[in-house]
């Protein structure tokens, strides 16, 4: 997710099939990834080990790139969010997770010049009734989006409708940080707002890409950036949740790019 900025000139870059193909393998990459690390998030691994698992598939069995690995200067290959981490958790050997934990897990992958970016919740044991539960809003949020996504619409409905969800269901959208464009670029235009906004008149295209990945509090929205200038917290302390898909917009609705078998979504939505 990038930080909200005003772009001085829009463009949105519509990609061919050609692009698109790029698009999906290194999604579909980003989604394997998430696969294989599954079996490991367990009490007792540090975010560090699954940061260096995460590495070495990547690099050794997809021959690819982690997009996140020296990204603005980020030091590792994976973000790990750990409770009140809402994002960009940097994964270290210190960190030991325990049960009751609940985790984001989020995957850029860099192939053949071309991104896909997908993130997870996953819990480590079992957790408490409100850690559940925010996550299975946060993921309904995602999949309400998804159900949207199709030529003709305003881009601003995204927004709206994860908002007016989790709102009925009493937790947060943090709003200072969004989903994006995604392709050669990692982050690109247009910004995917999880909440209700001006409409800036952007209305969907066959052959858009972008990301969709609301990051939703238990308590309240405001968040902070740690000292490491990359983590950042819920100001409550409260547990904070996030699902990230990569997408395209196609002629009857939308392929989700970084859809996993266990999804409870179909990959292709038409309408
Ligand atoms: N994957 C994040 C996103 O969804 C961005 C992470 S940037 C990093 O856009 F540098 F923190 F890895
Ligand atoms: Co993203
Ligand atoms: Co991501």
């Amino acid at each position: 997710m990038i930080k909200i900025t005003l772009f001085k000139f829009m463009s949105i870059l519509i990609k061919n099939r050609k692009q698109i193909a790029k698009i999906r393998i290194a999604s579909r990459l980003a989604a394997e990834v998430l696969d294989i690390i599954k079996p490991y998030v367990l009490p007792g691994i540090t975010t560090g080990q699954l940061d260096k698992i995460c590495h070495t598939h990547i690099v050794q069995k997809q021959h690819a790139f982690s997009a996140c690995l020296g990204y603005r200067g980020f030091p590792k290959s994976i973000c790990v969010s750990v409770n009140d981490v809402v994002c960009h958790g940097i994964p270290n050997n210190k960190q030991v997770l325990q049960k009751g934990d609940i985790v984001n897990i989020d995957v850029t992958v860099l192939k053949n010049n071309y991104h896909g970016d997908t993130s997870t919740m996953f819990i480590v044991g079992q957790t408490s009734e409100t850690g559940k539960k925010l996550c299975e809003v946060t993921k309904k949020s995602l999949y309400l989006a998804l159900q949207l996504v199709k030529p003709g619409i305003r881009l601003q409905n995204l927004g709206k409708q994860i908002q007016k969800y989790v709102e009925s269901q009493n937790f947060s959208i943090v709003r200072e940080y969004c989903g994006h464009g995604i392709g050669k670029n990692f982050h690109e235009e247009p910004q995917i707002l999880h909440y209700d906004a001006e409409d800036n008149g952007i209305i969907l295209e066959p052959g858009m890409t972008f990301t969709i990945e609301p990051m939703v509090n238990a308590g309240e929205g405001n968040i902070h950036l740690m000292k490491d200038g990359w983590t950042v917290k819920t100001n409550d302390g409260s547990l904070s949740a996030q699902y990230e898909h990569t997408v395209v917009v196609t002629e009857q609705g939308c392929e989700i790019l970084t859809w996993r078998k266990d999804e409870l979504i179909p990959r292709i939505i038409t309408h």
